[in-house]
Order: structure tokens, then C-alpha cells, then sequence
């Protein structure tokens, strides 16, 4: 049994719907019912750490005492979505809550979402190099950026107090649903309209696919992954793009004219991630 938190949520709709359907037995723990009735589910507050532990226990026969892990996804998904005390406070606690539950019960598989604006976003300031990856310190701007680098630190410490446990925390893109395919031509006349996130995006499945092959991993320890689709929202070319909005930034490798400029480099490497999705053969079919 896996539980995922936020399973009611965009990102989550499409991990348990993935894992689902790769025969994985899960439970989702969200404030808010989902969608779809036949998806097991508990109205659980993440930042009320006795509901976390006790909904990670047993909840009557939906969560038994066979959880294998834990996909926690729940948060306040954005800055600006409410008061940035709020937003690093929500985030921030029940990030701590479902790490501690997980170690007091020894659910020593944990993959969550943390964020691509730890990179830097919205690079006001330019990125120190392109295509950036996990290779520089975090770089919050925002509250909400500051609790998900938070995150990351607490998973380095939990996986340091016990080195059985995997922390898997996926910096994800704007998460994009298909349906959203049809605005990215509009995007295209005007370079500052997406470089708040370097022009990327992921699709909703290929971050489920990111999520499922980081939980797959028999690797330990705390480490840190950028998930991206292959190309980026544009088409116009990488240079073009990058001429127009930071002149000069340097180049850290050769990349391709619609590459995405955060790099999966590593997420394909160490998690054998590749990319299923386009929007660009969304708007061929
Ligand atoms: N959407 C994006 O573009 C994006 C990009 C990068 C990272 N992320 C991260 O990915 C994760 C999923 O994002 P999403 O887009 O699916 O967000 P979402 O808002 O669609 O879903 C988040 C879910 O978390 C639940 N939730 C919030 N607070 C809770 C609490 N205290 N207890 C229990 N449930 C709670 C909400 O009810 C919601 O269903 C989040 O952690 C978000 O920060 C999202």
C-alpha cells in the first residue's frame, strides 16, 4: 500500500492514477475529497501531525499496517496562493510531519514534491549557467520556495539519522495537464511571457512516471531530481530566447534549439526517466 498525499490535487490525480495502473495498491490523504469516487481516500490535515501518524497507522481498512511508502505531494502548490507565513508554515510543517510519521513507523520510502523555483525562479536574476540542474545551492525567492528547500534539508537530515531510509524529493516544473496544450502557441510572441521558469514544463503523466520510478528506486539517502518534459513551451529557439532575456549567461553543455533548459540529465541517469509526452505531438493529434 502506498499512501499519497495530495492525491486530490492536479499532480496527484495523475500518480495514483499511474501507479494504479502499474498495480500498485494506494490510498490517498488530502483535505479535500477527490475527484473521481473510487480512489480510496481519507480527509487527513498534513500540518496536524497526530492525524499524519494515525492516518499512516490505520485508517478502518483503507491503510493497513502495510504501508511501503509514502508520495506526498500535499502542500499549498504555489506563491501567492495564500500569506507567505501560511504557505512556509503549511508547507514546511506538514513536510515535517509526514518525514517524522514515516521514520517513528518505519516507512522508509518517501518520494515527494519539491519544486523548480529552488533553482532560482522567477529568474529576475539570470540562472548562473544553462541548462541548470542540481548542481548549484538552492536559490529560494519566495516563501513558498523557501519551504521546499526547507524540505530538502529536513530530508538530508532524516536520511542522515537513519541511512535506510530513501528521500526522493522531485524539483518539479509547472505541472500541465493536456487540456492547457492549446495556450502554448500564445506564448510564443513574446520570450518574457515564460522565462520565469526558463520556458519548461512536465507533463502531469510524465511527472507520475517520475514520481513512480523514484519510488521504484532501491537507492538510499536524500537526494534531489529536476523533472521537466524533454523540450521546453517555445518554439523558438533556445538561443533566440536566451539572447532576448539573458544575454551572455553562460553555457554549461550544448543543448538542442528547443531543449529544456532545466536539465533531466540526472532524473534520467540515476532514475532511468525518459519523457513520454510533447506538447507538440499533443497539437499534431
Ligand atoms: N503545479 C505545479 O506546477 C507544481 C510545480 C512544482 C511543484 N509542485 C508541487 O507539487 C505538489 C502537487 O502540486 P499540485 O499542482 O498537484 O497541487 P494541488 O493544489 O492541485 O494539490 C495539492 C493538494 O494538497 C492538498 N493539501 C493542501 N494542504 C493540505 C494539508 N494541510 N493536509 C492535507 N492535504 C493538503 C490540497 O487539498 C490539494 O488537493 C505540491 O507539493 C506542489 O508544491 C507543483
Amino acid at each position: 500500500m502506498i499512501i499519497v498525499t495530495g492525491g486530490s490535487g492536479q499532480a496527484g490525480r495523475a500518480c495514483l492514477k499511474d501507479l494504479i495502473a502499474h498495480g500498485h495498491e494506494v490510498c490517498s490523504v488530502d483535505l479535500a475529497p477527490p475527484a473521481d469516487p473510487s480512489i480510496r481516500h481519507s480527509r487527513v490535515d498534513l500540518t496536524d501531525y497526530g492525524q499524519t501518524i494515525a492516518a499512516f497507522s490505520a485508517i478502518d481498512d483503507r491503510v493497513s499496517s502495510q504501508v511501503t511508502g509514502i508520495v506526498h505531494l500535499a502542500a499549498i502548490r504555489a506563491p501567492g496562493l495564500a500569506p507567505n507565513h501560511v504557505i512556509f508554515e503549511t508547507n514546511t510543517v506538514s513536510t515535517y510531519n509526514v518525514f517524522e510519521a514515516a521514520r517513528q513507523l518505519k516507512i522508509r520510502n518517501i518520494v515527494w514534491a519539491s519544486s523548480e523555483t529552488v533553482l532560482g525562479l522567477p529568474f529576475a536574476n539570470p540562472p548562473p549557467y544553462v541548462p541548470v540542474d542540481e548542481e548549484y545551492p538552492g536559490r529560494p525567492e519566495t516563501a513558498y520556495s523557501l519551504s521546499k528547500l526547507m524540505g530538502e534539508e529536513m530530508a538530508k537530515q532524516f536520511c542522515r539519522w537513519d541511512p535506510e531510509t530513501k528521500i526522493f524529493g522531485l524539483r518539479l516544473s509547472n505541472v500541465m495537464d493536456p487540456e492547457r496544450y492549446a495556450e502554448f502557441p500564445g506564448f510564443d510572441d513574446d520570450p518574457r511571457k515564460r522565462n520565469w521558469n526558463l520556458w519548461a514544463y512536465i507533463d502531469a503523466r510524465d511527472a507520475a512516471q517520475a514520481i513512480r520510478l523514484a519510488f521504484d528506486s532501491k537507492l538510499t539517502g536524500a537526494d534531489v531530481f529536476v523533472i521537466a518534459n524533454a523540450d521546453g513551451v517555445m518554439s523558438q529557439p533556445n538561443d533566440a530566447l536566451l539572447d532576448a532575456v539573458y544575454p551572455g549567461v553562460p553555457h554549461k553543455r550544448a543543448f538542442g534549439p528547443n531543449e529544456t533548459l532545466l536539465s533531466i540529465e540526472k532524473a534520467r541517469r540515476v532514475l532511468g526517466y525518459e519523457p513520454r509526452h510533447s506538447w507538440r505531438d499533443h497539437k499534431a493529434g
